[in-house]
């Protein structure tokens, strides 16, 4: 089986390929999971299969970035996707997650959500990573919150009114590359 991209205590972090549309069908087809998302309706088929075209070929125009589907190592079950990726039309970079109702409560999405944000400020080198939700969204904004991404207020992304979270880097942080004269 191939390495995941990057793990957490828990969970595997993979790069979606068109063999999970099924699965995010699944995911986007549960009201509970869609109640705060885009439109707070379950996605059509048609809307899942633009994201099936549009994710995998993120990796190859974004890299680094990108969404990625979840799993849980001890037994290999779907738990959902994390992403960190550029909000549409925007240069700003968002972290973001999706899961399974059956994945609820368990610090899932704390634990993965951590680790982007860890990676994306000490490996990518990103100055500014934001969360956005639905205002009624109380258990993303905890999860936020617990990832060190402070409440801004509101915002406009997505063609709609979020409220807005954002972590900003560590003024010390110096990039490891900087002190390595081979590069
Ligand atoms: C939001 C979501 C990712 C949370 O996942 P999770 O794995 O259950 O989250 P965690 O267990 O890591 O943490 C959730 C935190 O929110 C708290 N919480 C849960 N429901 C809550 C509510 N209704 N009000 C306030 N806090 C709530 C939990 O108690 C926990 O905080 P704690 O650890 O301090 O007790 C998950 O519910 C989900 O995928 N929802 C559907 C998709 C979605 O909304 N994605 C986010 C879009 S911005």
């Amino acid at each position: 089986m191939k390495r995941p991209w990057r793990t957490t205590r828990r969970l595997a972090l993979s790069e979606i390929g068109e063999e999970h549309a099924n699965e995010l069908h699944e995911l986007d087809s549960d009201p509970r999971v869609m109640r705060y998302v885009g439109h707070g309706r379950p996605a059509t088929r048609a809307e899942i299969d633009a994201v099936m075209r549009r994710v995998p070929r993120a990796y190859g125009l974004y890299p680094g970035l990108g969404t990625w589907r979840a799993t849980r190592r001890d037994n290999g079950d779907f738990v959902g996707w994390f992403a960190l990726k550029y909000i549409p039309r925007t240069s700003v970079v968002e972290v973001g997650y999706r899961l399974r109702h059956a994945a609820w409560g368990r610090g899932y999405a704390t634990e993965g959500a951590r680790s982007l944000v860890e990676y994306g400020f000490d490996e990518l080198g990103l100055y500014r990573i934001v969360g956005v939700t639905h205002p009624g969204n109380l258990a993303s904004q905890r999860v936020l919150a617990k990832v060190g991404l402070a409440d801004i207020g509101w915002g406009h992304f997505y063609d709609r009114p979020v409220r807005v979270f954002e972590a900003v880097r560590d003024a010390a942080w110096q990039p490891s590359w900087e002190s390595d004269p081979a590069r």
